[in-house]
């Protein structure tokens, strides 16, 4: 008798240090519930949350454009999920392993992405940008010819510069956008090409670095954000149907308005 209570001691402890361990985890990660009562599998989709105002930490949690948007998808198609900041690289990484199910971080849909992964329907219309502090010679983007220039690895904005130098040395990677912009703060890079709401973003919050956002649409075409899932992944149906609904609805332009301040253009994007 005495021996049984003590392994049920020792039992319910055991429970509740790894109920405890679980609980301490969930710091990094925001979620949400979409409530209906049974137990379901949550989602787990990825991001990299350095890229605002599509995805950034704030207070320990992921918050932005992306992240709202999510929401109200997920919410409309009835599916728990966990929105996680895995990194850039290892997002595509997690995809392909299967370690997160789809990824939501302003990923442009490409069709060299499109022979790995599976996209949504176009969610936002962007377009490459450079970025240079205001005294800067740099009119467009022929003139960073010869000029070293900052990216964030594996984007479209290292593609774009690709695209017109070559590869080589002149282009330096990075693991985010933001310590890119950085280095061209320390002088390590003259330039850094990204997207164009992102760089907006970070003029408009740091007035006092003195840097200015030049456009070029005759080198830089126009891309869509998409999101991700592994090849052949039955959530991409779903998504597209709450995504189509979150627009139909007004819900996105209601999100779109509260990070951009203005009306999107729905006919552009749902053309
Ligand atoms: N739109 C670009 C691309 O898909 C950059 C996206 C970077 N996103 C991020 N969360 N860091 O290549």
């Amino acid at each position: 008798m005495f021996k049984k209570k003590g392994l049920i001691v020792a039992v319910v402890a055991a429970l509740l240090m790894a109920l405890a361990a679980c609980g301490g985890k969930s710091t990094e990660t925001s979620s949400s519930s979409s409530g209906g009562g049974e137990a379901k599998k949550k989602i787990v989709v990825g991001t990299d949350a350095a890229f605002a105002p599509f995805e950034y930490m704030e207070k320990g949690k992921i918050v932005g454009f992306d992240a709202d948007l999510l929401d109200a998808v997920m919410k409309e198609a009835g599916l728990d999920y966990e929105l996680k900041n895995v990194g850039w690289d290892p997002l595509f990484a997690s995809l392909q392993s299967k370690e997160i199910d789809m990824g939501i971080s302003g990923i442009t849909i490409t069709d060299e992405r499109k022979q790995t992964y599976d996209f949504s329907t176009p969610y936002f219309e962007a377009t490459q940008v450079i970025l240079v502090k205001e005294g800067s010679p740099v009119k467009n983007a022929l003139d960073l010819k010869g000029k070293t220039i900052g990216v964030q690895n594996s984007t479209t904005g290292q593609e774009a510069a690709e695209k017109l130098f070559g590869k080589g040395n002149h282009i330096k990677k990075f693991e985010t956008t933001v310590v890119a912009i950085m280095e061209m703060l320390n002088g390590g890079v003259e330039a850094v090409i990204t997207d164009n709401a992102v760089a907006n973003e970070y003029v408009k919050n740091n007035p006092k670095k003195k840097l200015k956002v030049i456009e070029d649409p005759k080198n830089f075409t126009y891309e869509y954000y998409g999101m991700i899932f592994p090849k052949d992944s039955e959530l991409k149906a779903k998504v597209d149907e709450a995504l189509k609904k979150v627009m139909d609805s007004g819900k996105y332009a209601e999100i779109y308005k509260k990070w951009f301040g203005k009306e999107p253009n729905m006919a552009r994007l749902t053309q």
